[in-house]
């Protein structure tokens, strides 16, 4: 039979296609949170169309909805009300979780919120607050309480959105919001190497400009200078490929992530910018 050499041990062509990995998503258990809109959304739509079995955290009540369109579509998901910027509310979420599916294999650290002002001195220290809290400290708070149903999954994924502000480059009017992001990217880098060892894996996704709510209400108006249509106009000018990213463009790469289709890519941060940040 053929053999083929793997760091001096062998495999055999069989275990080789096993390693077919478009279906693993269906056996898997994946938590999104800040899913009740936008990539979130997206993401836990495309995991649930996947065949995972997805629940949906998000602070708004509008969860509800993404969990029951999965369900319309026949797929399973449950929607899980709660707060991921505490560590109280991150330990319930994830409790509520594993007593739901019994497992936990993949967590999806996307909920995030964009706090603009002119320039950094004048950001308030309740905004600073705010952007850490929610956009950095939920990623502590949900990967700690995660990790024991993680390590104990065996093949654990955990994915955290960050930005290309932050990652590549700078943006006015964003500097905190840019710390806050990467400072997630610092957590993931030394995560990725602490839980490598334990069987779970951690990667950042940097999405550019996604044409979500949070993107209208938030980044057009930091265009303080021009109306909301001439602001957008000039950030599609910088985009090569010429278009706001769709959510779902960020869901698939996540999905990519949460699953065993890179089950050798950890510590990574993959930019999804349309060429924004082109280096
Ligand atoms: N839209 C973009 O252009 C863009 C670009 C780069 C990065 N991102 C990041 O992607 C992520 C998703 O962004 P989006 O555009 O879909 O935003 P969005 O505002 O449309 O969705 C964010 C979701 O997070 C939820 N959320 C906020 N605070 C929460 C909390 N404390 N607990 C639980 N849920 C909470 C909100 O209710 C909302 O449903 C964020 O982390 C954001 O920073 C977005």
């Amino acid at each position: 039979m053929e053999r083929l050499l793997l760091h001096g041990g062998v495999v055999s062509p069989e275990s080789r296609l096993t390693m077919k990995t478009d279906d693993e998503l269906r056996t898997r258990v994946c938590l999104v949170t800040g899913a009740a809109r936008g990539i979130g959304k997206a993401t836990a739509e495309v995991l649930g169309a996947a065949g995972a079995k997805v629940v949906v955290a998000d602070i708004s009540e509008l969860g509800a909805q993404t969990a029951e369109g999965i369900r319309a579509a026949g797929g399973q998901a449950v929607f899980i009300q709660g707060d991921v910027s505490t560590a109280e509310g991150a330990a319930n979420i994830v409790a509520s979780a594993v007593a739901e599916f019994g497992v936990l294999d993949s967590l999806i650290n996307n909920a995030g919120i964009l706090r603009l002002a002119p320039s950094f001195e004048h950001t308030t220290i309740e905004q600073l607050h705010d952007l850490m809290q929610i956009n950095f400290e939920s990623v502590f708070h949900m990967s700690k309480a995660a990790l024991p149903a993680l390590e104990k999954s065996g093949r654990g994924s955990i994915v955290n959105t960050a930005s290309m502000v932050g990652f590549r480059i700078g943006m006015p009017s964003h500097a905190i919001y840019g710390a806050s992001k990467a400072a997630v990217v610092g957590l993931s880098m030394t995560m990725a190497i602490e839980l490598a060892p334990r069987g779970v894996r951690v990667n950042c996704v940097a999405p550019g400009v996604v044409a979500t709510d949070l993107f209208a209400e938030e980044f057009l108006k930091s265009n303080s200078s021009k109306d909301l249509e001439s602001g957008g106009k000039e950030t599609l000018a910088a985009i090569p490929l010429g278009n706001y990213a769709r959510p779902e463009q960020v869901a698939e790469v996540i999905a990519f992530l949460a699953g065993s289709a890179s089950d050798y890519v950890t510590g990574q941060t993959i930019v999804i910018d349309g060429g924004f940040t082109g280096i």
